[in-house]
């Protein structure tokens, strides 16, 4: 595995494989690898031959208050773990190579980012969706692969996808648990061992209202309603947003349809986590 840092010698290495007739998959991280990226690694692998990780801590997407400098950084890790999986290349380039130049452009979304991840991170997807269509352009690929867990970010990168014609395939890959239900993130590791408990209130309180669709309630407000009561039973929690919503349009839900999702996001001490459940009819 080759770890290259400028938009060049990816350009070239994209190229090579091309050339010997390898598809291209994508899989675009902040680094700090967990099994969660690694699944997105081995998706990735059985859909091209020439699998390209990037590693890059985009401080556009990062509020003034938010955890840019403290965000985990493990290069070294990261490229061993890489590498291990099964990754052809990882893309880890320096603020200076990807932001050159004062910006002129940004790619801000019109629909879907108003409420949730959007309003409580302001600005945060239009920092998302410019280096994302900037790595899509630097890489090329066939395809690029998310992850579920932000699944307000993977429909809004499938949005600007189809809308700004990018010749490529988004795929969603299901969020990766560990044992005690607890969804995989760069961020846990700044959870103490009793605020990593309280945590796990997030999952309960998903899976709760899971079961409650499963057994028959339909209405977005009932739902929320369960999810929020797990949640108030946790006193190591502070609520941001619980909603069932249609992944369509990320507007609440009233009924539940064959496009919603639960979506949560807390607060536990300074660590902000956040996490979904798929209505499946
Ligand atoms: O999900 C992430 O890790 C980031 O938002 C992404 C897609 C790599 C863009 O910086």
């Amino acid at each position: 595995m080759n770890v290259v840092t400028t938009i060049a010698d990816v350009r070239a290495a994209v190229a090579a494989a091309r050339s010997r007739g390898e598809a291209v998959a994508f899989v675009p991280t902040m680094g700090a690898l967990h099994e969660g990226h690694l699944s997105l690694v081995d998706a990735a692998r059985r859909r091209g031959g020439f699998v390209v990780l990037s590693i890059f801590v985009n401080p556009l997407q990062f509020g003034p208050n938010e955890d840019l400098a403290k965000y985990p950084r493990d290069m070294a890790g990261d490229t061993a773990r890489a590498a291990e999986r099964g990754t052809s290349l990882v893309f880890a380039p320096s603020v200076d190579e990807i932001y050159r130049r004062e910006r002129t452009i940004e790619i801000r979304p019109l629909k879907f980012a108003d409420d949730w991840e959007g309003a409580s991170r302001p600005g945060h997807f239009t920092g998302v969706l410019t280096i994302v269509a900037k790595l899509f352009n630097i890489v090329q690929p066939d395809v690029a692969v998310f992850g579920q867990k932000d699944l307000q970010q993977a429909c809004l990168v499938q949005a600007m996808t189809r809308e700004l014609d990018f010749p490529l395939e988004v795929q969603v890959e299901p969020t990766v648990r560990d044992s005690d239900g607890l969804a995989l993130s760069s961020r846990n590791q700044f959870l103490s061992p009793r605020e990593r408990k309280a945590a796990l209130a997030l999952p309960r309180a998903l899976t709760r209202l899971r079961a409650a669709h499963r057994s028959g309630v339909r209405t977005g407000a009932e739902l929320e309603r369960v999810a929020e009561e797990v949640l108030a039973a946790e006193p190591g929690i502070e609520l941001d947003y619980l909603a069932v919503v249609d992944t369509r349009t990320f507007k609440r839900a009233r009924t539940v349809g064959a496009h919603a999702a639960a979506i949560g996001a807390v607060r536990i001490g300074t660590t902000r986590l956040i996490d979904n459940e798929l209505l499946q009819p």
